[in-house]
């Protein structure tokens, strides 16, 4: 039987455009974007029914949390750096990953699936302290949701490449 996170979070899941998400690497190179999207939206469920939300403001939850990075790009890509690059100083600056992408996955959130203010609100202000300060319960969920998993990719992640790293250095020695 399905579970209810299934149930709030199924019609985005299957959507053709939030599977382009396996195609974006994140944090490492095992980790897609639809991979930590998924996480945070499970990871969101959980303190939402930890803190009793109802299943109203818990479906927004949901739904924010699994479009917060719905950017729709590869920001390592050699593309996204000569778009940066046609800029300089300050512009450039504004123009980083960190600062605009919360921005762009709100408003292409908004297009697909139709997200209320308030969860296009979460999704803009996930990267906060680089972004305003949330001002609901569904957007700190989602912010606080995401710099937990981040956190456990990004330390798996550097962990494979030392191990990778050393892998190296004492295969070439041996
Ligand atoms: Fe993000
Ligand atoms: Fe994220």
């Amino acid at each position: 039987m399905d579970s209810e996170f299934h149930r709030m979070a199924r019609d985005i899941m299957e959507h053709p455009r939030f599977q382009q998400l396996r195609g974006f690497i994140h944090h490492g190179a095992d980790n897609s974007v639809y991979d930590h999207s998924v996480a945070v939206a499970e990871s969101a469920y959980a303190i939402a029914r930890k803190m009793r939300l109802s299943e109203g403001e818990t479906q927004s939850v949901v739904r924010a949390a699994l479009l917060h990075d719905f950017f729709g790009y590869d920001w390592h890509s050699d593309r996204f750096r000569r778009y940066r690059g046609s800029f300089s100083g300050i512009q450039r600056l504004a123009r980083m990953h960190a600062f605009v992408h919360g921005h762009i996955a709100a408003g292409r959130a908004r297009r697909t699936f139709g997200l209320t203010d308030r969860e296009c609100e979460a999704i803009a202000r996930h990267m906060f302290p680089l972004a305003a300060m949330p001002r609901t319960r569904i957007a700190w969920i989602v912010t606080w949701a995401d710099k937990v998993v981040a956190s456990k990719e990004m330390t798996l992640a550097l962990g494979g490449y030392m191990t990778s790293f050393y892998q190296k250095i004492f295969g070439a020695l041996a």
